[in-house]
């Protein structure tokens, strides 16, 4: 049988690193995938030092790619969300079928991509849009398809959690740990998409959706950057016997859907909580299953790649099927989605860590403790350490059993305007995942 003609738009890390992948194991994919696949041609501005592309055509225009007529697949690796949405409806609206590994475009444009491809009977696939190298959308969509999911919790950035091992390890500063994952090619082209939140929220959107059925809602996930964290508060986490994470979670309860990226507290003897450098790590609590643990190379020119790559060999074993009977793309059938709502930040759930900052008087404790018992907030532990010197100021550590968030925002309104407490409360949620 003639190889599937696929053309790869953006030769950047990605790009680069599934031109290799399919080149180097040629012979083992087209065993897989019962033809060969053959890069017909390449849209890329400029060439990609650690890709030797040959006699393989190249053209700087990525829109050749999606209109020539040869090519059945295309693969979007430009990133970003414009020119790469254009880019894929082009390709649908042209009958080809879609690869991306681009997170943006799926959490934000997905619903809209998704229905153009199933009124032309093409496939939109996205596995390595999140967690790099880790197939867990497999996994969700298809292993765990006979499970309702409870949950799912994720550190799912790369470039944060890079940057929150090495400050907890080495006591490296923020802003050097940032450049060396931009050199490593881990960040994204704008790293406040990595230490603040967006791009674990684009992927946890996407998580959210093929776990629960519910439409992509990227505009209404609760994203907190890792900013903010302090190393003296990673060193209290570490003396409470937690890390601090930056997690996403996605819980269903009776109300609605919570759907939110922050820094978290989890305790130091969960698998998750070991989960270091670039690596990336995704738990899923489901019914029948139990909780699951997907671990791996979250980010990465190879890691990405063999998730692309996956992703063409499943597109190539489809060619021939029904469209209507492939597996959704949300993993639930289009007409079955759900309309259960996103929770507000405001009524979403969770345990809490909060460091405040106190005038070392008798009483401070008593005051503090008060605030929290009047609005039913039940401390879980509290620690003191001594007055800091140079302001003299005694940072009280407490950890909190559950409540709202809005709860708690009513009790910290009320600390922080104590006489007796200097500056804003720091406050981290933690989770058990348990
Ligand atoms: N910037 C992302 C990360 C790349 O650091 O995880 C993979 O999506």
């Amino acid at each position: 049988m003639k190889p599937v003609k696929v053309g790869i738009c953006g030769l950047g890390t990605v790009g680069g690193g599934t031109y290799n992948v399919l080149k180097r194991n040629a012979e083992e994919i087209a065993r897989r995938a019962g033809r060969g696949i053959e890069v017909a041609q390449i849209g890329a501005r400029r060439a990609n030092p650690l890709c030797a592309t040959g006699t393989t055509p190249v053209t700087a225009d990525i829109f050749d790619i999606a209109n020539n007529p040869e090519i059945d697949i295309v693969i979007e690796l430009i990133g970003g969300d414009t020119v790469a949405r254009e880019l894929v409806l082009k390709a649908i609206e042209n009958g080809k079928h879609v690869v991306t590994a681009n997170k943006a475009l799926i959490a934000v444009h997905g619903n809209e991509i998704f229905a153009k491809a199933r009124a032309k009977g093409v496939i939109v696939a996205f596995e390595a849009a999140v967690a790099g190298g880790i197939p867990v959308i497999k996994a969700i969509r298809e292993g765990l398809s006979a499970n309702r999911i409870n949950w799912v919790a994720g550190i799912i950035n790369g470039t944060g959690n890079f940057i929150l091992s090495e400050m907890r390890e080495k006591g490296r500063p923020f802003a050097d740990v940032l450049t060396e994952a931009q050199a490593l090619g881990y960040a994204e082209a704008d790293p406040t998409f990595d230490v603040e939140g967006i791009d674990a929220a684009h992927k946890l959107t996407i998580l959210a959706s093929i776990a629960f059925g519910i439409p992509l809602q990227f505009d209404k996930a609760y994203t907190e950057g890792i900013t903010r964290l302090t190393s003296a508060d990673v060193g209290y986490a570490e003396a409470l016997g937690y890390r601090i994470k930056h997690l996403g979670v996605a819980r269903r309860t009776e109300r609605g859907i919570e759907l939110r990226v922050h820094p978290t507290l989890i305790p130091a003897d969960r698998l998750i909580a070991n989960v270091n450098g670039v690596m990336n790590a995704v738990m899923v609590n489901a019914d029948a299953a139990g909780s699951t643990l997907f671990y791996g190379a979250g980010a990465g020119m190879e890691p990405t790649a063999s998730s692309v790559v996956a992703d063409l060999v499943d597109v190539v074993r489809a060619l021939t099927t029904d469209p209507q009977n492939r597996v959704p793309h949300l993993a639930f059938q289009a007409d079955a989605l759900s309309d259960h709502p996103i929770l507000p930040i405001s009524e979403c759930e969770s345990a809490y860590y909060l460091r405040v900052q106190a005038k070392d008087h008798p009483g401070v404790l008593a005051q503090v403790a008060s605030i929290l018992s009047a609005r039913g907030i039940n401390i879980e532990s509290v620690m003191q350490k001594e007055a800091e010197e140079h302001d003299g100021l005694v940072p009280m550590i407490l950890l909190t059993h559950r409540v709202t968030e809005q709860c708690m925002n009513d009790a910290i309104a009320a600390l922080e305007a104590l006489n007796d407490v200097a500056g804003p409360v720091m406050r981290i949620r933690v989770e058990h995942l348990n």
